[in-house]
Formats: C-alpha cells, structure tokens, sequence
C-alpha cells in the first residue's frame, strides 16, 4: 500500500507514535498533515527515550520527514529537536518543511495562555503552544508563514502588522505585555538562517515520490475526537486530525491515499475539559493512569481514564473511513479481572443508541452501557503472537472487531518497540 494515513481515533495519546516507528521500518517517507507542538510522541529504542513534538517521529528510523503546509511551527521547538536528534547523531538532512505552513508567534503563546486564564472555569484546557491562536490568524489571513522568513523584509513587515494589532490586543484586553517588534525581527532572521534549507514544496515532492511507487506514512496529530468539525467542539484543538485532511494537509488529491489505519488503546484517555462518558469512577481511574502511565508528553498532565468506548470508536471509523485498527497497550488491561466495555449509549429519553450523538446535550447526557467481559490477569510480554494471547485477550479483540466491523492488524502489549504482535 503506497499511501497509508496512521489516525488517533480516540481523544489522542493511542500510541501513533509507536505504530508509524513501526510501519516506518518498511516505508519511504513519513509526513505530518496538521497540528503542531501540542502533539508529543514518545518512542522507545533500547534504554533510549525520544520525546517528539514538531518532528513526524520517522525521523527516528532516519526516514525523509515532510512537515506538510497544514501543520503549524514553533521555529523555536522545532530547531531545539532539530538541534537535540543532530547531537544524538541523528541525520536530519531529510526533514522537509512546507514554505506553506504557518508559524507559531510568540505572540499566539501569550493569547493562548492570556485566554485561557481568562476563560476561567470555562477553559479549553488546552496545552497552550499557541495553536488555536496561531490557526485562527491563517482563517483570519494574518498568519505568517515559513516563506516569509526567507524573505527579511517581507518578514519584518509581516511582523509589524501583525504586531499593530496583537499588542493592542495583548495590552488592553488581556492586560499583558506588548512584544518589541526589533527584538522579534532579530530572532526571526536568525531562525531563518537556521531553517532556510529544509524550506520545500512539499505537496511536489510528496506528489512525485508516490509517482515514484515509493511508500507514504501519514501521520495524524491528536486524534478524531480532538478534530474541529467531528470532535467534540469546543473541547477539540484547532485542525483537522481525521484522515481525509491528510490529502489537504500536504497537498495531494484525496483518492492518492490507498489505506486508513486508525490507533486506538484498549482503554480510553483524554487530557483537558470535555464529556468522556466511559470515563472510570472510583478507584480503578488511578489505578489505570499509574498502570498505564497516563501522564502528557507535553504538559505532564494527568490523563483522565475511561474503559473501551467502541460507540466513539464505530464513529471514528465511520468519519476516517478506517481500514484496520491497531489496539494498543492490551497489557494495561492485564491488572483488571473484569473489563467493561461501552456498546451504546443511553440518551436522555432512555434510548439506547450505537451511534456517536450528532448533537453536543445528547452527548453530555449519554451514559454507557457495557458489556463486562472477563479480565485475563496475566502479562502479555511472552506472547510471540496474536495466537499465543490468552484466550480471554483474544475474546476482547474478537468483541471490538465484530461490534466494529473493521479487523485488528496490530496489537501492543508494551513500551518497547517491539512489543507490538502483527496481523497481516
Ligand atoms: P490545543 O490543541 O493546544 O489547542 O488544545 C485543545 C485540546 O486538544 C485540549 O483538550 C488538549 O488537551 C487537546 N490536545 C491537543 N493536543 C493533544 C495531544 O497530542 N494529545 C491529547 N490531547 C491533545
């Protein structure tokens, strides 16, 4: 399959990371579609640890990397992970930016920040890198993007407009401090210097290297429950993570993409505000996020927890069109002797329902309903296969596979790299 879309089907943090490590063994190039340094991959090799923000994480199997026009760049973070893989001897002469992909302004940091704050009790709860803002400036057709920094004075013009209006902004609503348009311009065009030769037409040399029968990863940011137009708004971030926007996001027709693989954990989390109705009540939600070591990549936050919802997941593989699943962290599950898992949901009117509510109070009000099946209480670490999976681990996967009609082809049973069984 040349072109391939990985998509986080739940509220993000599935393990995508791990699966395109994977998938990236046996592929050519790996893109990133959207999103920005509000997504953190974490990848395992050995006693090694990469924690990955702005990077498409094939760059850990030192595969050509495409940060296509649809994602948004902090320069800053992007050159300290630059910076950090060439120290650790990693190439990174393959890394290709979209001269159409808009810049994270110190400025969208501090509205991020300002706003949320503001908002109180009402926040997004977002991880405050300035997405949101950043986003609403290329709707509003503000936005700077990574060609102006070619050009010094186009990008301190650019900078100068903006700035006229954002510290009005910044000063009288959010009663913070103004930015210095020198001090920004200076640190721009040094940034320039530093980034000017990964600038590409990326949506040319995707497009060419599939002419080329080479093999294409797509890799999503968050996930389909985070997505603008499908999540659940306004608890969402400000792009598209589902699978169709990956054509939008590097710049391809959308019948190139051959085969949608959706990640999903055997559980589910979600970090900020927003309804999660399998979310775990009592004890056992701490005991999963200590299992399961649900903490954020990029704010360290607590991830909240909830048992398997195949109600969102019969949604997300309806708005991804997905393919194939993989199902990862199975061997969290191994500590429980009975797992729930979502079927329906139950609406206000006491209807039961197996599809996602298209309306926001329905699902605020759904409750779950579940079908508990027996835990299997043994580690996973010694199964070579899917056959070699206790026969409890192998009734879970059949359950998810039957209620959403889609085959499980991967299955994670732990941190390693290695530790994911294959079916083909
Ligand atoms: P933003 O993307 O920083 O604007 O945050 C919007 C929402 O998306 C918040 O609920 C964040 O917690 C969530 N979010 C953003 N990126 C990720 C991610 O990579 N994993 C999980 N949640 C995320």
């Amino acid at each position: 399959m040349p072109a391939t879309v990985i998509v986080g089907a739940q509220w993000g943090d599935e393990g995508k990371g791990k699966i395109v490590d994977l998938l990236a063994q046996d592929s050519d190039v790996v893109c990133r579609y959207q999103g920005g340094p509000n997504a953190g991959h974490t990848i395992v090799v050995g006693d090694e640890t990469y924690k990955i923000r702005a990077l498409p994480s094939g760059i850990v199997r030192g595969k050509p990397c495409v940060i296509g026009n649809g994602c948004v760049v902090d320069l800053e973070v992007l050159i300290g992970e630059l910076d950090e893989f060439e120290s650790r001897g990693q190439d990174t002469s393959k890394v290709y930016l979209s001269g159409n992909a808009h810049l994270i302004m110190p400025w969208h940091l501090a509205i991020d920040q300002a706003s949320e704050r503001r908002l109180g009790k009402l926040a997004i709860g977002t991880t405050r890198r300035g997405i949101g803002p950043c986003y609403a400036d290329k709707a509003m057709r503000l936005g700077i993007r990574v060609q102006d920094i070619l050009d010094p004075k186009i990008l301190r013009q650019k900078i100068e407009v903006a700035l006229a209006e954002k510290n009005l902004w910044l000063v009288r609503v959010y009663e913070s401090e103004p930015f210095d348009l020198e001090t920004i311009a200076a640190q721009y065009e040094s940034y320039a210097q530093r980034v000017r030769p990964y600038v590409t037409d990326t949506s040319l040399y995707v497009d060419q290297v599939l002419r080329d029968g080479k093999v294409v990863l797509f890799e999503g940011a968050q996930a389909t429950l985070l997505d603008l137009d499908h999540g659940t708004y306004p608890f969402v971030t400000s792009s598209n993570p589902v699978a169709p926007n990956a054509a939008t996001g590097v710049g391809i027709g959308a019948n190139r993409i051959d085969r949608v693989i959706g990640v999903a954990k055997a559980y589910v989390t979600r970090v900020g505000e927003g309804p999660f109705p399998s979310e775990i009540q009592g004890a056992d939600q701490d005991r999963m996020r200590e299992l399961g070591h649900e903490y954020g990549t990029v704010t360290g936050r607590s991830r909240r927890c909830g048992w398997l919802d195949l109600v969102a997941l019969r949604y997300a593989v309806r708005v991804n069109g997905i393919d194939q699943l993989a199902l990862t962290k199975l061997d969290v599950l191994s500590h429980f002797s009975e797992l729930p898992v979502c079927v329906s949901y139950r609406l206000r009117n006491d209807v039961e329902t197996r599809d996602f509510p298209a309306h926001q109070s329905d699902f605020h009000a759904a409750r779950p309903v579940y079908e508990t099946l027996p835990g299997w209480e043994e580690p996973l670490d010694a199964c070579a296969s899917v056959d070699d999976l206790p026969a409890s681990a192998r009734r879970y996967v059949e359950l998810v596979e039957r209620e959403l009609g889609v085959e499980v082809t991967l299955i994670g049973t732990g941190a390693e790299r290695t530790s994911v069984l294959t079916r083909a």
